[in-house]
């Protein structure tokens, strides 16, 4: 059995914010993702289960095998890799997170998880910045990957044009992007949304209509194959990008 591979930013804290020779906005991310995360990650996985919904969804329609390579960016907790890492086929699995904190409590749950299930594929998880993902640097990769993932973290990154573009530039043609986030809540009775609106901005999380315009966009341009679904009445969408 393999164990998952932490990069030396997980344990060497003299390389916190100077991994991958990010400059002061890339530094301030990480900075500002460590802040939010430090505490919280210790209770993440069991008190995001009851809004971060539909990322079993999105995982469904991960195709894996012996030989595809599969990145989530802004892993977290790797709560959703280990997902599929107990697939009999999992295939090569990434993990790529801004915060150092967060990927501590990955690299500590990937070993656990790993441990339970001889033979296992391992997790590679790696600090850096969605919106400078180069899969040769970052992963030493000379591939691009089948399918990127994103999930609940699209929103959250100030410079997200970067993430779809690098992330489209990182993912082969033909293969998908996949992207779990808030929607507008339109379907939802209208108290009932205002209440949730207000509950989630104490987790400084929101719907924000200026992504979801721009994977709009993908497809328009002809750069993807876009679809959207919803989820639990428009509370998230899924969107799935076929890179053409
Ligand atoms: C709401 S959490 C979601 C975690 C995980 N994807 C899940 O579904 O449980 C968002 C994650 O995105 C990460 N993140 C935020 N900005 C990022 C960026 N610019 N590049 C990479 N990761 C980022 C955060 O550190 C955090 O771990």
């Amino acid at each position: 059995m393999n164990e998952p591979v932490s990069d030396s930013p997980l344990s060497a804290s003299s390389n916190r914010s100077s991994s991958n020779n990010l400059g002061n906005v890339a530094a301030d991310q990480a900075v500002a993702m460590d802040r939010m995360y430090r505490v919280t990650r210790h209770i993440y996985d069991l008190t995001r289960r009851y809004y971060l919904l539909g990322r079993d969804r999105l995982l469904e329609k991960v195709i894996t095998s012996p030989t595809t390579a599969t990145l989530e960016v802004g892993c977290g907790t790797a709560r959703n890799l280990i997902k599929l890492a107990g697939r009999q086929h999992s295939g090569l699995l990434y993990g790529l997170d801004a915060s150092h904190e967060m990927l501590e409590t990955a690299a500590a749950n990937s070993i656990r998880a790993c441990t339970k299930r001889i033979g296992q594929e391992q997790i590679v998880l790696r600090q850096g910045l969605a919106e400078q993902l180069d899969a040769q640097r970052m992963f030493g990769r000379s591939a691009p990957f089948d399918t990127i993932l994103f999930s609940y973290c699209l929103s959250m990154i100030p410079t997200w044009p970067g993430a779809i573009d690098a992330a489209l530039a990182n993912v082969r043609t033909g293969g998908v992007i996949l992207i779990v986030d808030f929607w507008d809540q339109k379907d939802l009775p209208a108290f009932f949304a205002t209440g949730l609106k207000r509950w989630l901005s104490l987790f400084h999380v929101h719907y924000r209509p200026e992504v979801h315009e721009a994977l709009v966009e993908v497809g328009k341009s002809g750069r993807g194959e876009v679809s959207f679904e919803s989820v639990a009445r428009r509370y998230a969408y899924i969107a799935t990008i076929r890179k053409t």
